[in-house]
């Protein structure tokens, strides 16, 4: 009798071997989770945005929030072509995430932009490492995180334009923290 409740399939995407094209879906794993925390963090902050420019940056966020969640369907959706099951459980994301909770709760515009900066910066660096790796096996793939990483890294352009002085300095740049960022955008 076939096994039952399996976390991989017996086949994969032609032309890599089943190892390989199970690897590179499992590495996709922890980018999924990393982009499923990403929707939620930034729907927080979101709804906890406060101030003068309240409006312009609470609207600035549902269109990215809407393309990270294409991104989750679509690194899930590979997962799934390549022969490995999906998770997007939030107990697994919790289990397996290398990183902690976005820490700014009531906050400017600002405030939300500059720790957000931090956030994308994790989540590219992050991305590029997975691109490193999965490039040398598959292009298919590869090809998927470049396409998120140059949407990521254009979002990131705009929340910075917000935080830059005309001669390119941003107001928390050093920062090391979400909250030091918060705190130095304030100022
Ligand atoms: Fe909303």
């Amino acid at each position: 009798m076939a096994k039952q409740n399996q976390r991989t399939a017996p086949y994969t995407v032609p032309g890599l071997t089943t190892e390989d094209g199970h690897e590179v879906a499992r590495t996709l794993q922890l980018r999924l989770h990393a982009l499923n925390d990403l929707q939620l963090t930034l729907k927080h902050a979101h709804w906890n945005v406060v101030g003068p420019n309240f409006i312009s940056v609470h609207e600035m966020l549902d269109p990215q929030i809407e393309l990270v969640r294409g991104f989750v369907d679509e690194l899930a959706e590979r997962m799934a072509t390549m022969g490995v099951a999906p998770s997007g459980l939030p107990g697994e994301i919790v289990k397996a995430r290398t990183w902690d909770d976005y820490s700014v709760n009531r906050a400017t515009g600002v405030e939300h932009l500059a720790a957000l900066d931090l956030v994308y910066t994790g989540v590219v660096e992050d991305h590029r490492e997975a691109i490193e790796k999965i490039g040398e096996l598959d292009p298919i793939t590869e090809d998927i995180l470049i396409g998120q990483v140059k949407e990521l890294e254009l979002f990131q352009w705009f929340m910075r334009a917000h935080l830059e002085s005309s001669s390119g300095d941003l107001r928390h740049g050093g920062a090391t923290t979400e909250l030091g960022a918060a705190e130095s955008a304030a100022q």
